[in-house]
């Protein structure tokens, strides 16, 4: 007689805040499609609950609506951070590990706004780290930014080089990643945690059925090529064009949304079969693009024209910054495959398929 042998497969419980913005709403979906059960909290301050639609069409799983929690409200809110651990415990999906996107982001803003900046993304954070420490929860993936290095001294970007953040949000950024250092040193927790430095996000899903939709204003270049090329605005502002770079304009490392995506779905793998540590990675894809480049680009891959002007130089900007990214390579069962073809293309589809957003 043959014994057949079952390998009963728990599926792990993820809390994703922030989990129907940009970036949270392309990883929660790889995460289902990865088995995961998600609780997702937003407080929608610049996102749309219709997300959610979406990403349950997208997973193409049946039923998936009793795998994904959705629950709306305040990071900084500790008391209902409990219930949420509480919950999840009762239902016997006990939180195994947290994806915490939720946050403020704006450079702009958070020099207008420096409270809101500190309390939302460092508060926020204490708040969920305490909350994550009374449940025995020790795993964490966080969204940092190659904004804490400031103007760099050497290129590429590496881990290792300065952190000397030029406006509040990289403060608060840097100083998010400095508690994690304190936290990870605690010897009787075993803290697993990873910051993800992403450069520059861009693109959307390839189907075009999700991308970046935010309420807040947004003064980003792909986002604004897109609103220029719908014809919602008149034309692209360059920021200057005297720049110390091969065509005068600025140099960025642009990596697409499920390259990105697929980043958080390595890290978590890494850590969930780790013992205690802190790593910190670039998510980019090593390769610098002028904002020419990307302008050309395009117009060639989605066969139109976007009218531009060179303007004065943006507060805040620097000539070049793209990552070394061999860290990541190393550690992460992940490399970006997409090209700047593919962001230009599906950053268009999106924006085309869907010219109010979610709305
Ligand atoms: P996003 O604004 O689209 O997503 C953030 C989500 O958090 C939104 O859905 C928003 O509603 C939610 N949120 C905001 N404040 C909240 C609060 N107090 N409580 C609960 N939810 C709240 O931004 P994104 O581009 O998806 O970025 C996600 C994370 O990655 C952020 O922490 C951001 O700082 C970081 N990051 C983004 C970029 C980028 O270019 N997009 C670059 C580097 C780092
Ligand atoms: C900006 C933030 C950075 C944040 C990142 C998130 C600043 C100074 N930096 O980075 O902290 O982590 O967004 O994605 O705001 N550009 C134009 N015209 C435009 C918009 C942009 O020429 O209308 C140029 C900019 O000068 C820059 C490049 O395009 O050289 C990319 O700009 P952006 O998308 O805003 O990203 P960063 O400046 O790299």
């Amino acid at each position: 007689m043959v014994r057949k042998s079952f390998t009963l497969t728990i599926m792990k419980t993820i809390l994703v805040t922030g989990g129907a913005g940009f970036i949270g709403s392309h990883t929660s979906l790889l995460l289902l499609k990865k088995g995961f059960n998600l609780i997702i909290l937003d407080s929608f301050l610049n996102s749309n609950p219709k997300v959610i639609e979406r990403i349950s069409e997208l997973s193409g799983i049946k039923n998936v609506q009793k795998r994904i929690e959705l629950i709306k409200g305040d990071i900084r809110d500790q008391k209902l951070l409990e219930r949420i651990f509480d919950f999840a415990k009762i239902n016997n999906n006990p939180i195994d590990a947290v994806i915490h996107f939720a946050g403020l982001k704006s450079v702009s803003d958070s020099l207008e706004n420096p409270f809101d900046y500190w309390e939302v993304n460092v508060l926020g954070t204490i708040k969920l780290l305490q909350v994550m420490e009374k449940n025995n929860c020790f795993t964490i993936i966080f969204s940092s930014s190659a904004t804490i290095y400031g103007v760099p001294k050497d290129l590429p970007l590496k881990e290792i080089s300065d952190i000397n953040p030029v406006n509040t949000y990289g403060e608060t950024k840097a100083a998010i990643e400095k508690i994690f250092r304190d936290v990870s040193k605690v010897k009787s927790k075993k803290w697993r945690m990873i910051t993800l430095r992403y450069f520059n996000p861009v693109g959307a899903h390839p189907t075009g059925k999700m991308g970046e939709d935010p309420l807040i204003e947004p003064n980003n270049l792909f986002p604004y090529i897109s609103q220029v090329a719908i014809g919602r605005k008149e034309k692209l502002r360059i920021f200057g064009n005297n720049w110390p770079t091969f065509d005068g304009t600025c140099i960025r490392d642009y990596i697409h949304i499920m390259d990105l995506a697929e980043s958080h779905i390595a890290s978590l793998e890494f850590l969930l079969k780790s013992s205690s540590l802190l790593l910190n990675l670039n998510i980019g894809t090593g390769i610098g693009r002028s904002v020419l480049e990307i302008v050309k680009t395009f117009e060639k891959v989605n066969n139109l024209v976007i009218p531009y002007s060179f303007v004065e130089r943006r507060e805040g900007d620097i000539a070049v910054n793209y990552a070394d990214n061999k860290k990541a390579l190393s550690f992460l069962n992940w490399r970006p495959i997409y090209t700047l073809e593919d962001m230009c293309r599906d950053s268009w589809k999106w924006q085309k398929m869907n010219p109010n957003g979610y709305k």
